[in-house]
């Protein structure tokens, strides 16, 4: 497969190059795009030595079978059109087209068949939605989900590279508050995005908007409260779902506990610090909510792996098989 990543030296592109070789992807090219700012780095794929390259609009021309975008919202904008004239799709990991209403925003175990036959644009959904929709699809399948209300405590890691260098500088004592706007270090921050109209943050509305776009449930109601947390990798979402029908409680953990990339845990917890390498969704501490229509449970995943890198690369191999 001829690959490029756009966005190769940041948070999420290190970790796709990292998450192709633990998946053992057969790559013929793989190139790498940052801005001119990282132009001639070298990067590793395994042993290989790779340099990092500064994005044109012509970097594409030797063409690719897919281009995966982790530069923001605004590179995928002005160069996704150019990719896609030379791959057979692009991949993106930003929010530019997520809402688009022809373009798919695809979590492959949940409607991975959308990319059947489809070329184009495919959008990889925002970190929090991918790790909670996993369960979410298999409770919904099961008792059809009404109203969801999560609580997310997010990794600085979500912000990239510079929410890593604001924790680690605030750690040695600087009082610079960097990307975020308060205090990150041994604080907790209730906004994570610009705050709206409706008093919800970015983040929450995506939460919002994602989930029922990729259940294809737009009766769906759900009310997100976002958290920065000084916490380097891992996202972790308390979830409280109602039921339009009762809920067996052992039936919907037996479901859990079998379905494609979830990890569920009847007897413990997972933190972020315990999810090493997985690339799963976490799910604990499932019990009743406030009656037998609604069900609330811990949900911890890696943002950098599964609310990013995988869910695209998942979404290339799908892509792959389905054409
Ligand atoms: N971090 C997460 O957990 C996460 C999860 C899901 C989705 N995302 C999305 O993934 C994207 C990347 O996030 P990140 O966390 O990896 O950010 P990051 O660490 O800040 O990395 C940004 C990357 O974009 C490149 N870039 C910036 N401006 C560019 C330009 N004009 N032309 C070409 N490349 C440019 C940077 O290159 P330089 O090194 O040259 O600056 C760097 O490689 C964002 O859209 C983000 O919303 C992130």
């Amino acid at each position: 497969m001829k690959i490029a990543i756009v966005g190769a030296t940041g948070a999420v592109g290190r970790m796709m190059i990292r998450n192709l070789a633990e998946m053992k992807i057969e790559i013929s090219t793989l190139d790498l795009y940052a801005s001119a700012r990282s132009a001639g780095k070298t990067l590793y794929y395994v042993d290989d030595a790779l340099l990092v390259e500064e994005l044109t609009r012509d970097s594409f021309a030797k063409g690719y079978d897919y281009v995966l975008f982790s530069a923001g919202a605004g590179v995928s904008r002005s160069f996704a059109p150019f990719a896609l004239q030379h791959a057979r799709a692009v991949i993106d990991n930003s929010s530019a087209f997520r809402m688009e209403p022809d373009i798919p925003l695809v979590v492959p175990e949940i409607n991975g068949a959308l990319l059947t036959g489809y070329s184009g644009i495919i959008a990889n959904p925002n970190c929090s939605t991918i790790q909670m929709v996993l369960p979410l699809a298999v409770l919904d399948r099961m008792y059809g989900i009404r109203k969801v209300i999560v609580s997310t405590y997010q990794a600085v890691s979500g912000t990239g590279q510079q929410g890593l260098e604001a924790l680690y500088q605030q750690r040695n004592g600087s009082s610079e508050m960097g990307v975020y706007p308060a205090i990150i270090d041994l604080n907790v921050i209730p906004q994570i995005g610009g705050l709206q109209d409706n008093g919800y943050s970015a983040e929450e509305e995506k939460m919002y908007q994602e989930t029922r776009k990729i259940l294809d449930n737009y009766q769906l109601a759900l009310s997100a409260t976002c958290v920065r947390v000084p916490v380097k990798f891992g996202h972790s979402i308390s979830v409280y779902v109602e039921c339009e029908r009762e809920v067996d409680l052992n039936d919907a953990s037996t479901a859990l506990a079998h379905s494609d990339t979830i990890r569920y845990s009847a007897n413990t917890y997972t933190t972020p610090l315990d999810l090493g390498n997985s690339n799963d969704s976490h799910v604990s501490r499932l019990r009743y909510g406030t009656d037998k229509h609604s069900l609330t449970f811990w949900n911890v995943a890696n943002n950098l792996r599964l609310g990013a890198a995988t869910n695209a690369i998942k979404i290339m191999l799908a892509h792959a098989k389905g054409v």
